[in-house]
């Protein structure tokens, strides 16, 4: 059993006020808040060992390389990497997608297909229609169920050897929902396809395998997971970045520089171009150490009965509607009431100190798919309490009532 009580004391942001009352936050699927040992590591970097890595011989350079490195290798264990050099740091889950995206462009050929799910964010369907553009490639979309569920038996009907790369995301950042990817894989791999897995929902309720999952690309980033902004990893296995481009020249990627011809770095060098976010990438491995500590076993016991609890008091209200209903769902609710513009009752409940997200969350087409404009998105941490959530459902009851 957690102490969450404890655990709150970790995050001086939830003993904060907003708009005078005690802040109850319930948008982690944007972004988690950072428990005191990040925050703190964060300033140690720029106090201790501040420089530029993989550059000078001198110790404070080494000292910040070496620190950059041992992160990487406890990011490569965190996911079950085989080697580090398949662990690369970008700026987040976009980031590590457009890398993927972009590299493809020397692999596809006209009519060649992509498939993504109608569940994804954004991010995860803007690069592949930018790759169609660019390549001839034609995008194709699995469908899902009035659950928010994908409809697995229309994934494998849309699967061929045309298929080239599928790419979807584990946990559905608007629902929720939860998606069959290990069995997914399996299936693109039956047809030579390449598969992605946007993690960027999924790492802060489990600990990804991907050894066990196959994926060949999985993506996430560092601030839904307790760690900095601009933080974030991309997994490749290693055949595959081997196989892609380069995404950006710059220094520090390359072996050799002439006007004639330059040669590329090793892994995983050969994508990260220019100065990264030293501090962030090492802090990242301070907030996996953090949750690492909790355990992720404890985390989805937390969140399993945040989760329940949130759905069973919600469902009181009538006239009130949940989004994604799947067997298999992280803690995250989201829903509408007959009548009610979800803006409006997020900005009232806001006034209250109840941060929620209101609107699209970056995902259209699974608001053109309910006809809706949006919803009222909580999504919750370990961190947060049944308490807090029965607050919201009175703010909710009480905004409901403003509106009638
Ligand atoms: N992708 C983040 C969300 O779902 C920002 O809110």
């Amino acid at each position: 059993m957690l102490d969450i009580q404890k655990i709150r004391a970790d995050f001086p942001i939830l003993s904060e006020k907003v708009n005078g009352k005690p802040l109850i936050y319930f948008d982690n699927g944007a972004t988690s808040q950072k428990p005191q040992v990040v925050i703190d590591a964060e300033a140690k970097y720029y106090q201790e060992i501040n420089a530029n890595i993989h550059r000078g011989v001198h110790t404070l350079s080494q000292l910040a390389t070496d620190a950059y490195e041992i992160s990487r290798v406890k990011l490569q264990h965190h996911i079950n990497a085989k080697f580090s050099h398949e662990v690369l740091f970008t700026s987040g889950t976009t980031h590590g997608i457009n890398l993927v995206a972009n590299g493809f462009a020397s692999i596809l050929k006209s009519g060649d297909e992509i498939l993504v799910s109608s569940l994804e964010h954004h991010s995860n369907i803007v690069p592949w229609q930018m790759l169609c553009e660019k390549t001839g490639a034609v995008l194709k979309v699995i469908p899902i169920n009035e659950e928010g569920e994908l409809i697995i038996s229309e994934y494998e009907s849309l699967l061929s050897e045309k298929t080239k790369i599928v790419t979807v995301n584990h946990i559905s950042n608007a629902l929720g929902v939860i998606n069959p990817v290990k069995e997914m894989i399996a299936k693109a791999h039956a047809v030579g396809a390449a598969v992605l897995i946007d993690g960027a929902q999924a790492v802060p309720h489990l600990k990804p395998d991907v050894q066990d999952l196959d994926c060949d690309f999985y993506a996430f980033s560092g601030h839904k997971m307790c760690g900095p902004t601009g933080t974030g990893i991309l997994f490749g296995k290693e055949e595959w970045l081997n196989k892609l481009p380069p995404y950006q020249g710059g220094g520090e990627m390359i072996k050799e520089v002439t006007f004639e011809k330059t040669t590329y770095a090793d892994l995983p060098h050969k994508f990260e171009a220019g100065t990264p976010n030293i501090a962030g990438g090492i802090v990242l491995g301070t907030a996996v150490d953090y949750l690492n500590n909790i355990g992720f076993g404890n985390i989805q016991l937390q969140e399993k009965k945040l989760l329940e609890h949130a759905t069973k008091r919600l469902l009181e209200i009538e006239g009130l509607r949940i989004y994604g209903n799947g067997k298999n769902k992280a803690s995250v609710v989201s829903f509408n009431i007959d009548g009610i513009h979800p803006y409006d009752i997020g900005s009232i409940i806001d006034k209250l100190g109840i941060a929620v997200r209101t609107g699209h969350h970056c995902a259209q087409p699974i608001m053109n798919f309910f006809c809706i404009p949006g919803t009222i998105r909580a999504s919750f941490s370990f961190y947060n309490t049944k308490e807090e959530i029965d607050e919201m459902v009175e703010a909710v009851k009480k905004a409901k009532n403003m509106l009638s």
